[in-house]
């Protein structure tokens, strides 16, 4: 009797896609992205060198293309916020080309899953001729980022087959909320409690995935898909985009929610679907009168918000929780719900999530 071993079935387990098998390791992968960065105490840990370089940082340069530019975004709020150290974030491929100006102290962080982009190395190479201090954070074990960085900090989120970038993402955010929290003048310890809790709160999250999956089947159809948020909620609206339109091909854009009315609120109609990320406390009231300004012109709108929040319960079409955590690392929360109906929507029209047309997982020519 044979065995009929098909490799790539085997790889799933059991999962019908990559994509899927990766956004649900994610309560792992934060999980073994945190712990060699903590202490038996709790308290974080990182090599003296990688500390003393970013504690002796006063502007930080944050870099990176496609879903790493996104996680850039987030880090370049949070660190801004926590840290009061001035941040930085340029597209790689624009930073590469582009006239930059060296400030006294700058250390430049490049993001990169598989460490294998062009433009990133080719912004790499360029900052390393300026004289600026360069610390790389990627996936892949030996990677050419790795070795031609200064300094190199892993996410540990293991091998990515999916196109579409999912637990890459979420690790680069973990990492950088570290690192955050290390710099962080006020609020460590409670930073450093929420952080701990993310890898059993995504876990929760994707415990309720049918509900997206409902949603998705009855969303799918939807020809114009509209995320917008403000501050780290505009950075995932834009990551929530990308992926809609990598794996769904379907039109989506992101803006930040005060900029409806410059334009964006034009193309508001009936067939629109709003999704509106609104995790930050002191601007529900802006979001919500930005939800109702889309709803008066006919769109369906999806909040997505923390479990407590009621701001929303008269405004919304419908509401999807994400446990309570500190409202600076929302983003790993939220960016799973998109995952997820990203996910839901390729399947239910019929492509392969896994191999999106006309992309490819690394771009490693220009
Ligand atoms: C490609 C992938 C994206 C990824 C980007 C940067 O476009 O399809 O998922 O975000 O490259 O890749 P990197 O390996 O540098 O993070």
């Amino acid at each position: 009797e044979t065995i009929d071993w098909d490799m790539e079935a085997a790889e799933k387990c059991g999962y019908e896609h990559f994509m899927l098998k990766e956004i649900c390791e994610q309560p792992k992968a934060l999980g073994d992205t945190l712990r060699p960065k903590l202490d038996k105490q709790g308290k974080l840990v990182f090599p003296p060198d990688i500390e003393s370089l970013i504690k002796g940082a006063s502007h930080l340069l944050i870099t990176g293309c496609g879903t790493a530019y996104h996680a850039a975004m987030v880090a370049s709020y949070v660190i801004e916020q926590v840290a009061s150290i001035p941040v930085e974030v340029v597209i790689a491929s624009e930073l590469r080309y582009k006239h930059h100006i060296r400030k006294e102290g700058e250390v430049c962080i490049l993001i990169s899953q598989s460490g294998e982009t062009a433009d990133t190395i080719a912004a790499l190479r360029m900052l390393k001729n300026l004289g600026i201090p360069t610390f790389a954070i990627t996936n892949v074990v030996g990677c050419t980022l790795s070795r031609e960085a200064d300094k190199v900090m892993y996410t540990n989120a293991g091998p990515e087959i999916a196109v579409a970038s999912t637990k890459a993402f979420t690790t680069q955010l973990l990492s950088l909320f570290a690192l955050a929290t290390l710099l962080a003048k006020a609020e460590q310890l409670v930073l450093l409690e929420a952080l701990q809790q993310l890898p059993s709160q995504a876990q929760r999250l994707l415990d309720r995935q049918e509900d997206i999956q409902r949603f998705a089947a009855n969303q799918f159809n939807k020809t114009k898909v509209f995320f917008m948020g403000r501050l780290v909620d505009y950075a995932i609206s834009l990551e929530s985009a990308l992926k809609l339109k990598e794996i769904s091909y379907t039109h989506s854009e992101a803006f930040a929610a005060g900029e409806l009315k410059h334009g964006p609120i034009a193309l508001v109609d009936t067939s629109t679907l709003v999704v509106a990320l609104c995790t930050q406390p002191s601007l529900f009231a802006k979001m919500d009168s930005n939800i109702k300004e889309v709803k008066a012109r006919g769109a369906t709108a999806l909040v997505i918000t923390f479990e407590q929040v009621h701001t929303f319960d008269e405004t919304a079409d419908m509401i999807f929780r994400i446990p309570q955590t500190h409202p600076l690392f929302s983003p790993i929360l939220t960016v799973m719900v998109s995952q997820l109906y990203a996910y839901y929507c390729s399947v239910q029209k019929g492509n392969d999530p896994d191999k999106p047309r006309n992309l490819a997982k690394s771009v490693t020519v220009e």
